[in-house]
């Protein structure tokens, strides 16, 4: 173990002590740090991050809040890089599902992995805010999905509530709403993560392609074209004469994915210790979900939040 390991550790245990705690949707708290709330793993592996990776010119980021389309970003965006590698019918995403497509940054362990070996242009994704990633790699291209907050909040609440620990009481949608709204919850508060990645955006909109579930639902193949030609793979005429852009599209869908055998049955190990059914990533796949849960007034006090948070900066959800 090396010198550098041992001051983590140390500066981790430290920082759990000092930080405020809040209560915690999957365990019982959540550590505050720099502005926003984590598994007490996460900020150990965010000094990991800073300390070990390494990151290359033509690295891709996929950045998001947890539950706002990740998995589906993952596919769309790994099918499209390597749609000269596999075929439709015979494609790594139908055997291995989405989540191994590739690495999430944020589960850094020690000793540190090496990823030197990835094909160029590497794909990582990663739930850190912006304002908390490593300098180096700010300067590569990065795509964010975000998606309305209170369809991101009843996902949320349903996929930590699998998760949560078997010895905490169960947690009820009041309590997940409440925290929530005070921007307490895994990588929160959603908002100031939004704004770190919108801002960043329109200072480099040639580095940030700033995406919305809600969009890409309604026209999945715009979106795609723009996320190609933005990774520096373009459709060609012949491919958009083909229908390959159809064809991705179908690939990735709700529909397709969530049936297959991988996403029904398999499970996906993040680090050491954390495992997650992969049946678990496909829930609904709808959009206003939320209005099968939220009262008049919950729906009322989120946009508000909403409204408030994002005054200004010309974001609109
Ligand atoms: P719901 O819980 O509302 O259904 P993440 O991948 O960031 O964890 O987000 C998970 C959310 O995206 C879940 O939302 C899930 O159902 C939805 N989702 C997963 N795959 C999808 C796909 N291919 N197309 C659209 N939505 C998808």
């Amino acid at each position: 173990e090396d010198a550098d390991y041992n001051k983590i550790c140390e500066e981790h245990r430290h920082l759990i002590e000092i930080v405020p705690k809040g209560n915690g949707w999957m365990e019982k708290h959540l550590y505050n740090y720099n502005g926003f709330w984590f598994h007490p793993n996460y900020i150990k592996n965010h000094l990991l991050l800073h300390i070990y990776f390494k990151s290359q010119p033509t690295d891709i980021f996929l950045a998001s809040f947890m539950k706002t389309g990740t998995t589906w970003l993952k596919a769309l965006m790994f099918a499209t890089i390597n749609r000269h590698r596999y075929t439709l019918s015979d494609h790594f995403l139908l055997h291995h599902g989405p989540q191994g497509a590739f690495p999430y940054l944020d589960i850094e362990s020690y000793p540190p992995t090496d990823f030197t070996h990835l094909p160029a242009p590497r794909m990582f994704a990663t739930h850190y805010p912006r304002t908390l990633l490593p300098p180096c790699i700010t300067s590569c291209k990065f795509v964010y999905i975000c998606r309305d907050p209170k369809d991101v909040l009843i996902s949320k609440w349903h996929f930590m509530s699998n998760q949560r620990s078997k010895d905490l009481p169960p947690f009820s949608l009041d309590e997940a709403f409440e925290l929530f709204c005070q921007g307490i919850s895994d990588f929160g508060p959603f908002w100031e993560h939004v704004l770190s990645y919108w801002r960043a955006s329109l200072e480099s909109p040639d580095k940030i392609l700033f995406l919305k579930y809600e969009e890409m639902m309604k026209q999945p193949e715009v979106a795609l074209r723009n996320l190609a030609a933005f990774m520096g793979k373009p459709f060609t005429a012949e491919e958009l004469e083909k229908g390959v852009v159809e064809k991705i599209v179908e690939l990735c869908s709700f529909e397709n994915l969530s049936n297959l055998e991988v996403n029904k049955k398999g499970v996906v190990k993040f680090g050491k210790v954390f495992e997650v059914e992969n049946r678990l990533f496909f829930r609904k796949g709808e959009i206003g979900d939320w209005k099968n849960y939220l009262s008049v007034e919950m729906k009322q006090r989120i946009d508000e939040i909403t409204d408030e948070k994002f005054k200004g900066s010309g974001l609109i959800l």
